[in-house]
Protein backbone atom coordinates (compact mmCIF):
# COMPACT_ATOMS: atom_id res chain seq x y z
CA UNK A 1 0.00 0.00 0.00
CA UNK A 2 1.31 3.21 -0.83
CA UNK A 3 2.32 5.95 2.10
CA UNK A 4 0.90 9.34 2.34
CA UNK A 5 2.86 12.66 1.96
CA UNK A 6 1.62 15.88 3.36
CA UNK A 7 3.53 19.24 2.30
CA UNK A 8 3.39 22.63 3.37
CA UNK A 9 5.42 25.07 0.60
CA UNK A 10 6.46 28.27 2.08
CA UNK A 11 8.09 31.38 0.29
CA UNK A 12 9.16 31.60 -3.14
CA UNK A 13 8.86 29.76 -6.67
CA UNK A 14 12.45 28.15 -5.93
CA UNK A 15 10.75 25.95 -3.15
CA UNK A 16 7.18 25.45 -5.67
CA UNK A 17 10.04 23.42 -7.57
CA UNK A 18 12.36 22.07 -4.61
CA UNK A 19 8.97 20.59 -3.35
CA UNK A 20 7.96 19.28 -6.86
CA UNK A 21 11.44 17.62 -6.69
CA UNK A 22 11.11 15.66 -3.09
CA UNK A 23 7.63 14.45 -4.12
CA UNK A 24 8.83 12.99 -7.14
CA UNK A 25 11.68 11.15 -5.45
CA UNK A 26 9.40 10.22 -2.27
CA UNK A 27 6.67 9.08 -4.80
CA UNK A 28 8.61 7.14 -7.19
CA UNK A 29 11.33 5.54 -5.14
CA UNK A 30 9.33 5.17 -1.95
CA UNK A 31 5.82 4.93 -3.36
CA UNK A 32 4.29 7.95 -1.62
CA UNK A 33 1.03 9.32 -2.85
CA UNK A 34 0.19 13.12 -1.89
CA UNK A 35 -2.24 14.03 0.73
CA UNK A 36 -4.50 17.31 1.72
CA UNK A 37 -4.12 16.12 5.50
CA UNK A 38 -1.76 16.16 7.67
CA UNK A 39 -3.18 14.06 10.02
CA UNK A 40 -3.65 11.25 7.48
CA UNK A 41 0.02 11.45 6.44
CA UNK A 42 2.59 9.05 7.03
CA UNK A 43 5.18 12.03 6.54
CA UNK A 44 5.39 15.82 6.78
CA UNK A 45 7.33 17.88 5.41
CA UNK A 46 7.45 21.77 5.83
CA UNK A 47 9.79 23.59 2.82
CA UNK A 48 10.61 26.58 4.85
CA UNK A 49 11.61 29.91 4.05
CA UNK A 50 14.14 32.09 5.93
CA UNK A 51 13.71 35.65 4.42
CA UNK A 52 12.28 37.40 6.88
CA UNK A 53 12.03 36.55 10.51
CA UNK A 54 8.18 35.76 10.90
CA UNK A 55 7.81 32.54 9.29
CA UNK A 56 10.91 31.63 11.23
CA UNK A 57 8.80 32.48 14.20
CA UNK A 58 5.99 30.60 13.33
CA UNK A 59 7.87 27.04 11.92
CA UNK A 60 8.58 26.00 15.56
CA UNK A 61 4.69 26.41 16.83
CA UNK A 62 3.50 25.18 13.20
CA UNK A 63 5.85 22.47 14.06
CA UNK A 64 4.19 21.38 17.65
CA UNK A 65 0.80 21.66 16.11
CA UNK A 66 1.59 19.17 13.59
CA UNK A 67 3.40 16.96 16.15
CA UNK A 68 -0.11 16.86 17.74
CA UNK A 69 -2.02 15.97 15.14
CA UNK A 70 0.20 13.68 13.35
CA UNK A 71 -0.87 9.78 13.43
CA UNK A 72 1.30 7.39 15.89
CA UNK A 73 4.62 6.54 13.24
CA UNK A 74 4.37 9.59 11.28
CA UNK A 75 7.24 11.15 10.46
CA UNK A 76 7.69 14.80 10.31
CA UNK A 77 10.57 16.63 8.03
CA UNK A 78 11.95 20.48 7.85
CA UNK A 79 13.50 21.32 4.27
CA UNK A 80 14.60 24.35 2.58
CA UNK A 81 16.17 27.35 3.88
CA UNK A 82 15.06 27.35 7.02
CA UNK A 83 16.72 23.92 7.52
CA UNK A 84 19.90 25.41 5.79
CA UNK A 85 20.30 28.37 8.36
CA UNK A 86 19.04 26.14 11.72
CA UNK A 87 20.52 22.91 10.85
CA UNK A 88 20.63 20.91 14.19
CA UNK A 89 19.60 24.14 15.96
CA UNK A 90 15.52 22.95 14.65
CA UNK A 91 16.21 18.99 16.03
CA UNK A 92 17.31 20.63 19.65
CA UNK A 93 13.95 22.93 19.84
CA UNK A 94 11.90 19.84 18.42
CA UNK A 95 13.02 17.02 18.96
CA UNK A 96 10.26 14.83 17.61
CA UNK A 97 11.47 16.38 14.18
CA UNK A 98 12.77 13.44 11.84
CA UNK A 99 15.14 14.83 9.81
CA UNK A 100 16.77 18.14 8.24
CA UNK A 101 17.06 19.10 4.82
CA UNK A 102 18.87 21.97 3.48
CA UNK A 103 17.31 24.19 0.16
CA UNK A 104 20.68 22.56 -1.44
CA UNK A 105 20.16 19.36 -0.57
CA UNK A 106 16.83 18.24 -1.76
CA UNK A 107 17.92 15.56 -3.87
CA UNK A 108 18.79 13.41 -0.57
CA UNK A 109 15.23 13.20 0.15
CA UNK A 110 14.69 9.47 -0.23
CA UNK A 111 18.38 9.08 1.93
CA UNK A 112 17.51 11.27 5.29
CA UNK A 113 14.11 9.54 5.60
CA UNK A 114 15.78 6.59 6.32
CA UNK A 115 18.49 7.93 8.79
CA UNK A 116 16.86 9.17 11.95
CA UNK A 117 17.38 12.69 13.19
CA UNK A 118 20.04 13.21 9.43
CA UNK A 119 20.44 17.03 9.22
CA UNK A 120 21.88 17.17 5.48
CA UNK A 121 22.50 21.19 5.03
CA UNK A 122 25.58 21.18 3.34
CA UNK A 123 25.59 24.83 1.09
CA UNK A 124 28.33 23.89 -1.31
CA UNK A 125 26.56 20.57 -2.01
CA UNK A 126 25.96 20.61 -6.13
CA UNK A 127 22.47 19.63 -7.05
CA UNK A 128 22.60 21.44 -11.16
CA UNK A 129 22.72 18.28 -12.69
CA UNK A 130 21.27 15.76 -10.57
CA UNK A 131 18.59 13.90 -12.64
CA UNK A 132 15.20 14.60 -10.85
CA UNK A 133 12.48 12.16 -11.02
CA UNK A 134 9.24 13.77 -12.64
CA UNK A 135 6.53 15.36 -10.60
CA UNK A 136 4.48 18.58 -12.21
CA UNK A 137 1.94 20.64 -9.64
CA UNK A 138 0.51 22.15 -12.84
CA UNK A 139 0.17 19.92 -16.26
CA UNK A 140 -0.84 23.36 -18.11
CA UNK A 141 3.17 25.36 -17.11
CA UNK A 142 6.31 23.61 -15.90
CA UNK A 143 8.78 25.42 -13.79
CA UNK A 144 12.20 25.15 -14.41
CA UNK A 145 15.37 25.50 -13.09
CA UNK A 146 18.32 27.62 -14.68
CA UNK A 147 20.63 28.13 -11.50
CA UNK A 148 20.76 27.30 -8.42
CA UNK A 149 22.35 29.03 -5.60
CA UNK A 150 23.00 32.97 -5.73
CA UNK A 151 26.77 35.26 -5.64
CA UNK A 152 25.35 38.71 -5.10
CA UNK A 153 26.42 40.31 -1.93
CA UNK A 154 22.93 41.95 -1.17
CA UNK A 155 23.65 43.11 2.80
CA UNK A 156 20.33 42.26 3.61
CA UNK A 157 19.60 38.57 2.50
CA UNK A 158 19.86 35.60 3.92
CA UNK A 159 19.72 33.48 0.86
CA UNK A 160 23.63 32.98 -0.12
CA UNK A 161 23.96 31.12 3.03
CA UNK A 162 21.05 29.34 2.59
CA UNK A 163 20.96 28.30 -1.38
CA UNK A 164 25.26 28.66 -1.51
CA UNK A 165 27.17 29.66 -4.26
CA UNK A 166 25.22 30.44 -8.22
CA UNK A 167 25.87 27.52 -10.17
CA UNK A 168 24.34 27.43 -14.29
CA UNK A 169 22.48 24.35 -15.24
CA UNK A 170 23.72 23.36 -18.27
CA UNK A 171 22.04 24.45 -21.63
CA UNK A 172 21.58 21.37 -22.82
CA UNK A 173 19.67 20.32 -19.88
CA UNK A 174 17.25 22.88 -19.74
CA UNK A 175 16.50 22.39 -23.54
CA UNK A 176 15.94 18.64 -22.66
CA UNK A 177 13.36 19.17 -19.25
CA UNK A 178 11.63 22.15 -21.23
CA UNK A 179 10.93 19.78 -24.31
CA UNK A 180 10.17 16.74 -21.78
CA UNK A 181 7.45 19.33 -20.64
CA UNK A 182 6.22 20.57 -23.62
CA UNK A 183 5.62 16.84 -24.98
CA UNK A 184 4.08 16.35 -21.51
CA UNK A 185 1.27 18.89 -22.35
CA UNK A 186 2.89 22.56 -20.63
CA UNK A 187 2.71 25.40 -22.97
CA UNK A 188 4.40 27.75 -20.53
CA UNK A 189 7.38 27.65 -18.74
CA UNK A 190 8.53 29.52 -15.75
CA UNK A 191 12.75 29.89 -16.12
CA UNK A 192 13.83 29.78 -12.37
CA UNK A 193 17.18 30.94 -10.60
CA UNK A 194 17.74 33.88 -7.29
CA UNK A 195 19.38 35.36 -10.26
CA UNK A 196 18.15 34.42 -13.65
CA UNK A 197 19.53 36.99 -15.67
CA UNK A 198 23.19 36.04 -14.64
CA UNK A 199 22.73 32.81 -16.02
CA UNK A 200 26.06 31.32 -17.36
CA UNK A 201 27.89 32.87 -14.54
CA UNK A 202 29.46 29.82 -13.57
CA UNK A 203 29.00 25.69 -14.15
CA UNK A 204 30.35 22.74 -12.47
CA UNK A 205 32.51 21.10 -14.84
CA UNK A 206 32.56 22.06 -18.50
CA UNK A 207 30.11 23.19 -20.50
CA UNK A 208 28.61 25.39 -23.39
CA UNK A 209 28.74 29.27 -21.57
CA UNK A 210 26.01 31.55 -22.85
CA UNK A 211 24.33 34.31 -21.29
CA UNK A 212 20.62 34.28 -20.46
CA UNK A 213 19.73 36.18 -23.26
CA UNK A 214 20.92 33.42 -25.55
CA UNK A 215 19.68 30.89 -23.02
CA UNK A 216 15.87 32.76 -23.70
CA UNK A 217 16.21 32.23 -27.50
CA UNK A 218 17.47 28.69 -27.66
CA UNK A 219 14.24 28.16 -25.45
CA UNK A 220 12.07 30.34 -27.06
CA UNK A 221 12.94 27.84 -30.62
CA UNK A 222 11.05 24.41 -29.13
CA UNK A 223 8.06 23.86 -30.86
CA UNK A 224 4.92 23.94 -29.01
CA UNK A 225 5.79 25.85 -26.44
CA UNK A 226 4.02 29.54 -26.22
CA UNK A 227 5.06 31.31 -23.20
CA UNK A 228 8.13 32.15 -21.57
CA UNK A 229 8.14 33.19 -18.47
CA UNK A 230 11.36 33.96 -15.63
CA UNK A 231 11.85 34.74 -12.06
CA UNK A 232 13.96 36.50 -10.56
CA UNK A 233 16.04 38.78 -12.78
CA UNK A 234 18.27 41.50 -11.47
CA UNK A 235 18.37 45.06 -12.82
CA UNK A 236 21.73 45.04 -12.45
CA UNK A 237 21.93 42.53 -15.17
CA UNK A 238 19.29 44.56 -17.47
CA UNK A 239 21.83 45.21 -20.60
CA UNK A 240 20.12 46.58 -23.93
CA UNK A 241 20.49 43.15 -25.37
CA UNK A 242 18.82 41.70 -22.69
CA UNK A 243 15.89 44.03 -22.99
CA UNK A 244 15.70 43.92 -26.61
CA UNK A 245 15.24 40.41 -26.72
CA UNK A 246 12.70 40.15 -24.07
CA UNK A 247 10.44 43.05 -26.20
CA UNK A 248 10.95 41.27 -30.02
CA UNK A 249 10.69 37.80 -29.24
CA UNK A 250 6.90 36.84 -29.14
CA UNK A 251 7.31 33.83 -26.77
CA UNK A 252 8.63 36.16 -23.79
CA UNK A 253 5.58 37.09 -21.92
CA UNK A 254 5.64 40.96 -21.54
CA UNK A 255 5.83 41.34 -17.76
CA UNK A 256 9.03 42.23 -16.11
CA UNK A 257 10.01 41.61 -12.34
CA UNK A 258 12.39 44.39 -11.67
CA UNK A 259 13.15 44.19 -7.65
CA UNK A 260 14.18 47.89 -6.68
CA UNK A 261 14.22 47.43 -2.78
CA UNK A 262 14.92 50.95 -2.57
CA UNK A 263 14.68 53.91 -4.78
CA UNK A 264 17.18 55.84 -2.66
CA UNK A 265 20.82 55.72 -4.26
CA UNK A 266 22.61 56.12 -0.58
CA UNK A 267 20.14 53.36 0.26
CA UNK A 268 21.08 50.72 -2.51
CA UNK A 269 24.52 51.64 -2.24
CA UNK A 270 24.34 50.53 1.90
CA UNK A 271 22.07 47.25 0.51
CA UNK A 272 25.27 46.30 -2.00
CA UNK A 273 22.75 46.09 -5.23
CA UNK A 274 25.64 47.32 -7.60
CA UNK A 275 23.24 49.82 -9.04
CA UNK A 276 21.29 53.48 -8.62
CA UNK A 277 18.09 55.52 -8.74
CA UNK A 278 19.09 56.74 -11.92
CA UNK A 279 20.22 53.28 -13.46
CA UNK A 280 17.13 51.75 -12.35
CA UNK A 281 14.75 54.41 -13.63
CA UNK A 282 17.30 54.56 -17.15
CA UNK A 283 16.39 50.68 -17.51
CA UNK A 284 12.54 51.11 -16.91
CA UNK A 285 12.53 53.96 -19.48
CA UNK A 286 14.45 51.44 -22.04
CA UNK A 287 11.89 48.62 -21.00
CA UNK A 288 8.86 50.97 -21.59
CA UNK A 289 9.80 52.70 -24.86
CA UNK A 290 10.65 49.17 -26.54
CA UNK A 291 7.72 47.52 -25.10
CA UNK A 292 4.89 49.94 -24.01
CA UNK A 293 2.70 46.86 -23.51
CA UNK A 294 4.94 45.10 -20.52
CA UNK A 295 4.02 45.12 -16.66
CA UNK A 296 6.14 45.64 -14.19
CA UNK A 297 6.06 44.40 -10.71
CA UNK A 298 8.52 44.99 -8.16
CA UNK A 299 9.59 44.61 -4.34
CA UNK A 300 10.55 46.82 -2.12
CA UNK A 301 12.18 47.09 1.26
CA UNK A 302 11.11 50.05 3.92
CA UNK A 303 12.96 51.41 7.01
CA UNK A 304 16.21 49.60 5.93
CA UNK A 305 18.96 50.78 8.66
CA UNK A 306 19.54 54.12 8.15
CA UNK A 307 16.93 54.63 6.04
CA UNK A 308 16.46 58.83 6.32
CA UNK A 309 12.49 60.57 5.27
CA UNK A 310 13.89 61.93 2.47
CA UNK A 311 15.45 58.18 1.32
CA UNK A 312 12.05 57.00 1.59
CA UNK A 313 10.58 60.04 -0.35
CA UNK A 314 13.13 58.66 -3.27
CA UNK A 315 11.24 55.12 -3.47
CA UNK A 316 7.72 56.85 -3.27
CA UNK A 317 8.91 59.22 -6.11
CA UNK A 318 10.34 55.75 -8.39
CA UNK A 319 7.00 54.93 -7.27
CA UNK A 320 4.97 57.76 -8.63
CA UNK A 321 7.67 57.47 -11.91
CA UNK A 322 7.30 53.76 -12.71
CA UNK A 323 4.23 53.12 -11.57
CA UNK A 324 4.66 49.31 -10.95
CA UNK A 325 1.70 47.35 -11.64
CA UNK A 326 2.47 44.73 -8.97
CA UNK A 327 4.72 45.97 -5.58
CA UNK A 328 5.65 43.48 -3.28
CA UNK A 329 6.59 45.23 0.03
CA UNK A 330 8.11 44.68 3.07
CA UNK A 331 9.45 46.14 6.31
CA UNK A 332 13.25 45.85 6.69
CA UNK A 333 13.94 42.48 8.95
CA UNK A 334 17.01 41.83 10.71
CA UNK A 335 18.31 38.59 9.34
CA UNK A 336 20.92 36.23 10.76
CA UNK A 337 24.45 35.92 8.63
CA UNK A 338 23.75 39.07 7.14
CA UNK A 339 26.17 42.09 6.86
CA UNK A 340 22.82 44.56 7.76
CA UNK A 341 22.27 42.46 10.99
CA UNK A 342 25.44 44.20 12.71
CA UNK A 343 24.22 48.21 11.18
CA UNK A 344 23.12 49.66 14.31
CA UNK A 345 21.17 52.65 12.81
CA UNK A 346 17.95 51.20 13.24
CA UNK A 347 14.68 52.55 12.16
CA UNK A 348 12.05 53.56 14.71
CA UNK A 349 9.54 50.13 14.40
CA UNK A 350 6.50 53.02 14.36
CA UNK A 351 8.19 54.97 11.48
CA UNK A 352 8.80 51.73 9.88
CA UNK A 353 5.08 50.72 10.03
CA UNK A 354 4.20 53.80 9.32
CA UNK A 355 5.95 53.81 5.28
CA UNK A 356 4.75 50.74 4.46
CA UNK A 357 1.49 52.26 5.01
CA UNK A 358 2.46 54.98 2.87
CA UNK A 359 3.74 53.18 0.39
CA UNK A 360 1.06 50.53 0.36
CA UNK A 361 -1.60 53.44 -0.03
CA UNK A 362 0.11 55.18 -3.13
CA UNK A 363 0.29 51.36 -5.13
CA UNK A 364 -3.35 50.95 -4.23
CA UNK A 365 -4.03 54.67 -5.87
CA UNK A 366 -1.50 53.40 -8.44
CA UNK A 367 -3.46 50.31 -9.32
CA UNK A 368 -6.87 51.81 -9.37
CA UNK A 369 -6.32 54.20 -12.08
CA UNK A 370 -4.63 51.55 -13.97
CA UNK A 371 -7.20 48.64 -13.96
CA UNK A 372 -9.45 51.13 -14.61
CA UNK A 373 -7.77 51.51 -18.34
CA UNK A 374 -8.55 47.51 -18.67
CA UNK A 375 -12.12 47.80 -19.03
CA UNK A 376 -13.00 46.79 -22.75
CA UNK A 377 -10.26 45.80 -23.58
CA UNK A 378 -9.26 42.48 -25.38
CA UNK A 379 -6.19 39.81 -24.36
CA UNK A 380 -5.19 36.37 -25.22
CA UNK A 381 -5.53 34.42 -21.71
CA UNK A 382 -4.29 31.31 -21.17
CA UNK A 383 -6.59 29.49 -18.80
CA UNK A 384 -4.97 27.75 -15.70
CA UNK A 385 -7.21 26.77 -12.96
CA UNK A 386 -10.71 26.31 -11.78
CA UNK A 387 -12.22 29.20 -9.62
CA UNK A 388 -15.34 29.63 -7.10
CA UNK A 389 -18.74 29.97 -8.38
CA UNK A 390 -18.38 28.54 -12.28
CA UNK A 391 -15.11 30.46 -13.03
CA UNK A 392 -12.21 29.78 -14.75
CA UNK A 393 -9.05 31.97 -14.09
CA UNK A 394 -5.81 32.40 -16.34
CA UNK A 395 -3.52 35.08 -16.88
CA UNK A 396 -3.20 37.60 -20.03
CA UNK A 397 0.66 37.34 -21.71
CA UNK A 398 1.34 40.54 -19.55
CA UNK A 399 0.58 38.88 -16.55
CA UNK A 400 -3.12 40.16 -15.90
CA UNK A 401 -4.86 37.61 -13.88
CA UNK A 402 -8.65 37.44 -15.24
CA UNK A 403 -11.65 35.32 -14.98
CA UNK A 404 -14.45 34.30 -16.95
CA UNK A 405 -17.62 31.92 -16.55
CA UNK A 406 -16.57 28.46 -18.00
CA UNK A 407 -15.87 25.08 -16.81
CA UNK A 408 -13.12 22.27 -17.37
CA UNK A 409 -12.85 22.24 -21.00
CA UNK A 410 -11.27 26.12 -20.93
CA UNK A 411 -8.18 24.48 -18.92
CA UNK A 412 -5.35 24.68 -20.72
CA UNK A 413 -6.90 26.92 -23.51
CA UNK A 414 -5.73 30.17 -25.20
CA UNK A 415 -8.83 32.47 -25.62
CA UNK A 416 -9.48 35.90 -26.45
CA UNK A 417 -10.93 37.64 -23.74
CA UNK A 418 -12.70 41.30 -23.56
CA UNK A 419 -12.42 42.47 -19.63
CA UNK A 420 -16.30 43.66 -18.55
CA UNK A 421 -15.22 44.53 -15.05
CA UNK A 422 -12.37 45.09 -13.30
CA UNK A 423 -10.18 44.68 -9.57
CA UNK A 424 -7.51 44.79 -7.86
CA UNK A 425 -6.26 41.47 -8.30
CA UNK A 426 -8.68 39.63 -11.08
CA UNK A 427 -10.40 41.30 -13.87
CA UNK A 428 -13.24 39.64 -14.95
CA UNK A 429 -13.98 39.23 -18.71
CA UNK A 430 -16.42 37.32 -21.34
CA UNK A 431 -14.52 35.17 -24.35
CA UNK A 432 -14.70 36.79 -27.75
CA UNK A 433 -16.85 34.49 -29.57
CA UNK A 434 -14.87 32.70 -33.06
CA UNK A 435 -17.52 34.91 -35.03
CA UNK A 436 -16.26 38.09 -33.51
CA UNK A 437 -12.71 38.02 -33.97
N1 LIG B 1 13.93 42.03 5.18
C1 LIG B 1 12.83 42.35 4.45
N2 LIG B 1 12.63 41.92 3.20
C2 LIG B 1 13.58 41.13 2.65
N3 LIG B 1 13.68 40.57 1.43
C3 LIG B 1 14.84 39.87 1.38
N4 LIG B 1 15.50 39.97 2.54
C4 LIG B 1 14.75 40.75 3.35
C5 LIG B 1 14.91 41.25 4.66
N5 LIG B 1 15.98 40.95 5.39
C6 LIG B 1 12.70 40.79 0.37
C7 LIG B 1 13.37 41.45 -0.85
C8 LIG B 1 13.42 40.32 -1.84
C9 LIG B 1 12.18 39.55 -1.48
C10 LIG B 1 12.16 38.15 -2.00
O1 LIG B 1 12.18 39.55 -0.08
O2 LIG B 1 12.54 42.49 -1.29
O3 LIG B 1 13.43 40.77 -3.18
FE1 LIG C 1 12.59 32.08 0.95
FE2 LIG C 1 14.59 33.13 -0.37
FE3 LIG C 1 14.73 30.62 0.36
FE4 LIG C 1 13.04 31.34 -1.57
S1 LIG C 1 15.28 31.43 -1.61
S2 LIG C 1 12.59 30.02 0.11
S3 LIG C 1 12.41 33.39 -0.82
S4 LIG C 1 14.69 32.40 1.69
Amino acid sequence: MSKKLFIETLGCAMNERDSEHMIAELSQKENYTLTDSAEDADLILINTCSVRERPVHKLFSELGAFNKKKKEGAKIGVCGCTASHLGKEIIKRAPYVSFVLGARNVSKITEVLHKPKAVETDINYDESQFAFNDFRSSPYKAYINISIGCDKQCTFCIVPKTRGEEISIPADLIIKEVQKAVDAGAKEVFLLGQNVNNYGRRFSGKHEKINFTELLRRVSRIEGLRRIRFTSPHPFHMDDEFLEEFASNPKICKSMHMPLQSGSSKVLKEMKRGYTKEWFLNRVQKLKEICPEATISTDIIVAFPGESDEDFEETLDVMRKVEFDQVFSFKYSPRPLTEAEKFTNVVDPEVAKERLIRLQDLHQQIVDKKVEQLRGKTFEVYFEELAADNYVRGRTDNNIIVKVKGSEELLGEFKKVTITDVARTVMTGEILEEKDR
